[in-house]
C-alpha cells in the first residue's frame, strides 16, 4: 500500500472514532433518560448537598438559606406531598417566603432541554416526576421520645 493511501486510511479511522465519541457524549448528555438520582446530582446537589441536606459547594455564596431536602416531608407536617413539591420545582408554586426564587425554575429550564424532542411537555413533566420520587426516597422522619419503644422518655437525637 503506498503511503498516501495509509494516511487516507487512518485519517478515515481517527474521524470514525471522533464520531463515535461525539456521539456518545451528546447521548449521556440526554438528561430525559437519566434517573431521579442522577437529575438531582446533576441540577440539584451544587445547592442543596450531595445528600440533600443544604450544604452544597454554592450554597454558602447565596443570600438565601438552601433548604434540607431530606426533611420536606418533616416541614410538610409528616407526610411528603407528592403534588406540592412537583408544582415547587416546576415553579408552578413560587415561594413567598422569600419573595423572589433564588432556585431555577425547573419546568422551563428542563422544557429548554427538551426542545426538538417528540413530546418535551410529558418529557419535562416526567423528569420531574422522577426528581419528586427520588426526593421522597430520601426523606428523614424524626420518631419521636414518647412513641419510640425503645427510648423510654430520652430525647430524641437533635433535628436538623
Ligand atoms: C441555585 C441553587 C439551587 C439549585 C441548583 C436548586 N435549588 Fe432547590 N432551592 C434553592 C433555594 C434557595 C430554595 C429555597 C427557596 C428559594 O429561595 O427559592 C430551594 C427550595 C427547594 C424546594 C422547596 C423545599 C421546601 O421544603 O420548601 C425544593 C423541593 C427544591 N428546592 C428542589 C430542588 C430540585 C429538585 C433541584 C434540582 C432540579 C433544585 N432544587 C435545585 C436553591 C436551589
Amino acid at each position: 500500500m503506498k503511503a498516501h493511501a495509509r494516511h487516507i486510511i487512518i485519517a478515515a479511522v481517527a474521524l470514525a472514532i471522533a464520531l463515535l465519541v461525539a456521539a456518545v457524549a451528546a447521548r449521556s448528555a440526554d438528561f430525559s433518560s437519566y434517573s431521579g438520582r442522577q437529575l438531582y446530582a446533576r441540577f440539584c446537589a451544587n445547592c442543596h448537598g450531595q445528600d440533600g441536606l443544604g450544604n452544597g459547594i454554592v450554597a454558602s455564596s447565596l443570600k438565601v438559606l438552601v433548604p434540607d431536602l431530606t426533611r420536606i416531608a418533616r416541614r410538610q407536617g409528616g407526610t411528603f406531598k407528592e403534588e406540592a413539591v412537583r408544582r415547587i420545582i416546576d415553579g408552578r408554586t413560587t415561594i413567598p417566603a422569600h419573595g423572589l426564587r433564588a432556585m431555577p425554575v425547573w419546568g422551563i429550564e428542563f422544557s429548554a432541554e427538551n426542545l426538538g424532542k417528540a413530546n418535551p411537555k410529558a418529557t419535562t413533566d416526567d423528569m420531574i416526576a422522577r426528581l419528586t420520587e427520588y426526593l421522597r426516597s430520601i426523606q428523614r422522619y424524626t420518631i419521636s421520645a414518647e412513641s419510640h419503644p425503645t427510648s423510654r422518655g430520652r430525647k430524641p437525637c437533635t433535628p436538623r
